[in-house]
């Protein structure tokens, strides 16, 4: 029997479509208490003191890298970044105003390839920035050696590894601040979203600023939005410190009706995550009878994987292209994603800066032979047997 299998799906929970009526109701939909909440209870679920709610995950990398122009660096100063990724990793380093240096990676665990970072350190480096690529944590031991022996920022984007574990601890703490997205493919969804996670209170507090188009008006209250009437510090400068603006802002708030949703996520997580990591583990481990045409990612036994998709890489020894793969998967009802590419050398927005095609062998590869599927909890375990089934057929007919 055929079967859909929808590359990603979204859980409202009846608790979250209860607040957005009644936010409905009330007229009080910018950012306040529920945003406040979902922030206090995902700072809770991934150990930092701090979480800051933005519109994106490319916000939330962003708006965590302009906080290192209070802490020294300079518009035009480097961040490191894999070659491969999302191109928002990208995008977010220039929109933020830096510059990226990029790392090719390995096409192992698809994260950035520690032992090539320190060859592109050079005084103008301020942030080293791995990417917890399809939520298979990043060597961050190595990475975080690097970063001190440098003096570097550790910044991490985990957009894709809600729930990973490194060596014992949750990604999202390995660094000074991490970035998650909250986009509807992820685990923890506000439909579209961000969230940046850190135990530095200065950090959090320019973070606030800076979704607010840099406002010196920062703290919980104001954030809140309830302060006016009251507030104490409101005209401490003899103006109205709402309307200062004391550094570049962007405008990346989260609103009351996607803390909402992001809520009822937060309710069902465990859940959530438990179905999502049974699935992928399941696939992860039938995959390994394809290995020598198709390979995936391993799970090591120091760590556990944020289980947002299982990615498929076709081997040099297939006799099918990439293209067939997705042909023959789509054919059968499951939706497939390119694995992405590699940003300086396969995604033509990143042209000016340079690079040509064939500096990153290995990003390049995937670029051009990876696809990842969903793995998310609306698929049973008969829906995995169905893809396992459909792939195998697809490799004894090719
Ligand atoms: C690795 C990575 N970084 C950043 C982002 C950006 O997140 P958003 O789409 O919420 O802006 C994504 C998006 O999925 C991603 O996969």
């Amino acid at each position: 029997m055929r079967m859909k299998i929808p590359f990603g799906t979204i859980s409202v929970t009846e608790k979250s479509k209860k607040i957005i009526a009644g936010l409905l109701e009330s007229n009080r939909l910018s950012s306040g208490k529920y945003v406040r909440e979902f922030e206090k209870r995902f700072a809770i679920h991934v150990g930092t003191k701090e979480a800051i709610a933005v519109s994106s995950g490319t916000d939330a990398v962003a708006l965590a890298l302009a906080v290192l122009y209070e802490f020294g660096a300079k518009r035009g100063d480097e961040i490191i970044v894999p070659a491969l990724s999302f191109p928002a990793t990208g995008n977010a380093v220039l929109q933020a105003g830096f510059t990226p240096s990029f790392v090719d990676i390995d096409r192992k665990t698809l994260n950035i390839d520690p032992l090539k970072i320190e060859d592109v350190i050079t005084e103008k480096t301020k942030a080293i920035l791995p990417v917890h690529l399809m939520g298979k944590p990043a060597d961050m031991d190595i990475i975080n050696d690097i970063a001190k022996k440098y003096n570097l920022y550790l910044l991490e984007d985990a957009a894709e590894a809600h729930g990973a574990v490194y060596r014992g601890r949750n990604v999202g703490t390995l660094g000074d601040m991490a970035a998650y997205s909250l986009y509807i493919a992820h685990i923890i969804t506000t439909v579209e979203g961000g969230i940046v996670t850190t135990d530095n209170s200065d950090f959090a507090e320019i973070l606030r600023s800076l979704r607010s188009h840099g406002r010196a008006c920062k703290c919980e209250s104001c954030v809140l939005n309830t302060a006016s009437a009251y507030c104490t510090k409101r005209f401490k400068y003899d103006t109205d410190i709402r309307f200062v603006f004391e550094r570049i802002g962007f405008s990346a708030k989260m609103n009351e009706l996607e803390a909402a949703i992001g809520i009822g996520n937060l309710d069902l997580y465990d859940e959530i995550l438990q179905k999502r990591r049974e699935n992928l583990y399941y696939l992860l481990e039938e995959f390994k009878k394809f290995h020598s045409y198709l390979s995936t990612i391993e799970k090591e036994p120091y760590e556990e994987i944020g289980p947002h998709a299982l990615p498929m890489i076709v081997q040099e020894e297939a006799k099918f292209t990439r293209d067939q793969l997705v042909n023959g998967l789509e054919k059968k009802g499951i939706d497939t994603r390119t694995l992405f590419s590699s940003m300086p050398t396969q995604c033509p927005g990143f042209n000016f800066l340079g690079y040509k095609e064939g500096d990153f062998p290995n990003a390049e590869y995937i670029g051009n032979n990876g696809i990842h599927i969903g793995v998310h909890q609306d698929i049973d375990r008969k829906g995995c047997d169905y893809i396992i089934d459909a792939v195998e057929e697809f490799l004894l007919k090719d």
